[in-house]
């Protein structure tokens, strides 16, 4: 007898190697950035579809062949928590050689150190996904695939590598410290294939990495703040680099 699918997605909220997309978007960015969604469930399909017409045109068909009905009542249990657009699928995780990407990713490699607000995390990967950076690579003990982060990324943790890493090992590529006590940004100044590294909400970056850094920039701010939000930090580095190019 096949395994009922609340089981089947219990299994897979707990399996490493799968991860659990939230919602419409999550679902919609993990398609066209590639996944391998394994199955996809839907309260009611139909509707699924219609929001697909309007929103992901491109991906009315296959969302109209991958999403199978699920109870209300079993809906709640696929999911863990209430979902607006009434959907939820699983996807395979894809394996990513952390040290690999963070040296030789096209594009600027973003690295967070010990990031601790997994939200941030996400707002992180889907800035880094639309400014077309190479990958972001964390350190410290939060996954960046938790689900809260993939939340935040509204599944575009499949536009690009993520992955975590022990420490920074050593590179040939500029290092950029972000860091609030550096010298001004000058984005003309930062080449566009540099790490640039990013400290943690509370404390900032360590010695250690400010050490290794070939530079530390800082984003102007007004008298009187101390610091950006991490990701909105990570986004204008993004954007001032990109628009220079
Ligand atoms: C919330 S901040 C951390 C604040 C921390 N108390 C500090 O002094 O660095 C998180 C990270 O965002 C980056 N960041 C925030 N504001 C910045 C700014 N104005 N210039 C450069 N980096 C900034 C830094 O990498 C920082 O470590």
């Amino acid at each position: 007898m096949p395994e009922p699918v609340i089981e089947r997605f219990e299994r897979g909220r707990r399996d490493p190697r799968l991860v659990l997309l939230e919602g419409f978007h999550a679902l919609k960015h993990a398609l066209r950035f590639g996944a391998e969604v394994i199955e996809a469930r839907a309260v009611d399909p139909d509707a699924v579809v219609v929001l697909a017409q309007e929103l992901a045109p491109d991906l009315t068909d296959v969302l109209r062949a991958r999403l199978q009905p699920v109870e209300r009542g079993e809906f709640r249990a696929l999911a863990g928590q209430p979902i607006a657009t009434g959907c939820v699928a699983l996807a395979r995780r894809p394996m990513v050689d952390a040290k690999a990407v963070l040296l030789k990713a096209d594009g600027p490699a973003i690295l967070l150190e010990d990031p601790r607000h997994l939200g941030n995390v996400g707002a992180v990967v889907r800035v880094a996904a639309a400014a077309g950076a190479g990958c972001v690579v964390t350190t410290g003990a939060a996954d960046p695939w938790h689900p809260a982060a993939l939340r935040g990324s509204a599944g575009l943790h499949f536009a690009l590598p993520v992955a975590r890493i022990r420490t920074l090992p050593p590179t040939d590529r500029t290092l950029i410290a972000l860091d609030p006590a550096g010298e001004p940004l000058q984005p003309d100044r930062v080449p566009s294939d540099a790490i640039f590294a990013f400290g943690s909400e509370r404390y900032g970056l360590s010695e250690p990495l400010l050490d290794r850094a070939a530079r530390r920039v800082a984003i102007p701010m007004r008298q009187g703040v101390s610091s950006l939000n991490l990701a909105t930090a990570v986004a204008v580095m993004l954007y001032a680099n990109a628009l220079t190019d």
